[in-house]
């Protein structure tokens, strides 16, 4: 069995689906801080499987060992963490102590049990504002801007670390680009609570008309447009970057012990290319201002994606237009089914 923590949360979501479509048998363990239990629904009309669910804190050891002694896991994917910059800079010990300590759990716990396999949820925050493009996972590791994008550079040592002690074990820390869009079936998709912070629910919640409208933090950067260019991943695509991971180690192929891949798409697009984008595939005209620029945002970032695509055999393959409609179907499938 694969045990997928924060399996009910955006990516863990996702990811379940192409797990279950594969054929692995799945469990999920998640807290329910930041997502919904109707997730499973979604899961299960998808694939007409139903994975085994445990709702606890990772934080809480026994708990988790109980699980681990009830259970014979095969390996773990971990998405479960906090995963607000802006509220890691406001509550960094909350962060701290939730990022940390629930990896340092499952790690006990998998060495206690001998589970072999890890993916980590990583991110490209590790790069920082990086010297040069496409950024390559052998650029170096910036200084981190929040505690957020500290948490993850330190879950990477802890684990690269334990490996180097117990050298049975092995991991696959995958580094996300912008994550966007939802499953094709619009049946799970992202659900940010309160107000999002990230550009994409932004765009459609604003188009849906909750929100008047979209600011564009700052247009007096140096990219051809003025706005921030990120690399945006479908959701879908990245998912199954992880069954790419998963299988890597199952075969043994990784004789490194800890490896990291980047997963984007390898091309930048600006704020202004994302919402030309979502106009021109949903036809609807969303309301947009300039506005300062958000601080700690980096200007340029998007992926090398040469080593993922050679080792993992994996490739993003969904373009924007098409990942930024999924989103929208999304929006509208989510609201109209909370509405009823
Ligand atoms: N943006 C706007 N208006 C908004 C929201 C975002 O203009 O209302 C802009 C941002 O300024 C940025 C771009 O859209 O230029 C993307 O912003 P997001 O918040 O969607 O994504 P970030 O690149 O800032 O952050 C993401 C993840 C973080 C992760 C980071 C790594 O959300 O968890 O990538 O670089 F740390």
């Amino acid at each position: 069995m694969i045990l997928v923590t924060g399996g009910t949360g955006y990516i863990g979501s996702h990811t379940v689906v192409e797990l279950l479509n594969e054929g692995f048998d799945v469990a999920i363990i998640d807290n329910l801080s930041n997502s919904n239990i109707r997730v499973l629904e979604g899961i299960t009309a998808i694939t007409g499987k139903k994975p085994l669910f445990e709702q606890f804190d990772l934080c809480d050891a026994s708990l988790l060992n109980n699980f681990f002694k009830n259970n014979r896991v095969d390996a773990v994917i971990h998405f479960a963490a906090y995963k607000a910059v802006g509220e890691s800079v406001a509550s960094p010990l909350t962060y701290y102590h939730n990022n940390l300590v629930s990896l340092m759990n499952l790690l006990y716990a998998m060495s206690s049990y001998n589970v072999p396999a890890l993916v980590f949820s990583s991110s490209c925050t590790v790069y920082g504002e990086p010297d040069s493009l496409p950024v390559t996972e052998l650029a170096p590791i910036k200084t981190a801007t929040s505690p957020y994008g500290n948490t993850k550079q330190i879950c990477e040592e802890i684990i690269h670390d334990s490996i180097k002690a117990h050298p049975k074990l092995k991991s696959i820390a995958l580094r996300y680009f912008n994550p966007i869009g939802a499953h094709e079936s619009a049946l799970i998709g992202e659900l940010p609570i309160g107000v999002p912070n990230n550009l994409v629910p932004f765009i459609t919640q604003t188009a849906f008309g909750l929100r008047d409208c979209l600011k564009v933090f700052g247009n007096d950067y140096d990219t051809p447009d003025g706005t921030c260019i990120r690399d945006y991943i479908n959701v879908t695509d990245l998912a199954k970057a992880h069954i790419a991971a998963l299988k890597r180690m199952q075969k043994s192929e990784n004789e490194s012990g800890f490896e990291v891949f980047n997963l984007g798409t390898g091309m930048g697009s600006s704020v202004l290319e994302v919402i030309n984008s979502f106009e021109k595939t949903t036809s609807v005209r969303l309301n947009y201002i300039f506005a300062d620029r958000r601080s700690g945002d980096v200007v340029k970032v998007y992926a090398s994606t040469d080593k993922a695509n050679k080792i993992l055999g994996w490739k993003a393959e969904k373009s924007l237009d098409e990942t930024l409609l999924s989103a929208w179907k999304w929006e509208n499938f989510y609201r109209k089914s909370i509405a009823n």
